[in-house]
């Protein structure tokens, strides 16, 4: 790899003036070794062409709001450094299977919509008491400590064959986070959670591919989520 210069070939798409999309390579500096991919696009933006569209915010992977397709892997481009990536061209896409508003950015309104269908959110049950604090022991939250730090970047939808294909799938993301409410102590909707995942657009439509799992920045692990809410609707007799 050169020391002094990179190039970035960035997916270009208006749909209010561009036929169709087209590549783009823009030269840039490459001024420091720990330079990420999203600064090197807000230097495009910022010197080079203002009519660059992508999102971003938190810059610290905690947001989930920069997440595209960098040479070859979904990834957050504000913690993917240019120098790991080992190469003189960074060729960068949008997500996947949602449509482009304009070049790296995408409708995120159905990947909300899925994450809104799994009620995400804690559900009082029968013996939820009313009144007071709820109270979780630590060992029941160290339960779901694997399952918590999801950041909704929609990598693991976007690297899913399934989602590409049945555009209803709730996908690793939704059902990743309906692991996350079923397994807390304090919610009390389990049977009305596994009958949302039970149906044809839930669990049974995943074919255990794992993209999902190798592309998550998080390092979590949606198959994982997806084979227990399995076993639970099989546990809980629902039907
Ligand atoms: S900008 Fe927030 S995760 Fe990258």
């Amino acid at each position: 790899m050169v020391t002094d210069k990179v190039v970035f070939n960035i997916f270009r798409f208006n749909p209010d003036n561009d036929k169709k999309p087209y590549f783009q390579e823009f030269e840039i500096p490459f001024i420091r070794k720990d330079l990420t991919v999203l600064e090197g696009l807000y230097h495009i933006q910022e010197r080079l062409d203002n009519s660059l569209a992508f999102r971003s915010s938190c810059r610290a992977a905690v947001c989930g709001s920069c997440a595209m397709h960098i040479n070859g892997k979904y990834r957050l481009a504000c913690n993917t450094l240019v120098s790991k990536l080992k190469s003189d061209t960074i060729t960068i896409r949008p997500l996947s299977h949602m449509s482009i508003h304009k070049d790296l950015f995408v409708d995120m309104k159905p990947f909300w919509e899925k994450y809104e269908h799994i009620k995400p959110y804690l559900i009082p049950g029968k013996s939820t008491p009313t009144t007071g604090e709820q109270i979780q022991s630590p060992d029941e939250r160290t339960k779901i400590d694997v399952l918590i730090d999801c950041i909704l970047c929609a990598c693991c939808h976007s690297s899913c064959p399934i989602t590409a294909s049945h555009e209803k799938y709730l996908g690793p993301m939704a059902l990743l986070n309906m692991d996350r409410f079923l397994s807390d102590t304090r919610d009390g909707a389990r049977q009305e959670r596994l009958a949302i995942v039970n149906d044809e657009h839930g669990v049974w439509r995943c074919h255990t591919v794992f993209n999902c799992q190798e592309v998550c920045p998080k390092d979590l692990n949606p198959s994982g989520s997806i084979a227990h809410l399995k076993m639970e609707i099989v546990k809980n007799k629902i039907s």
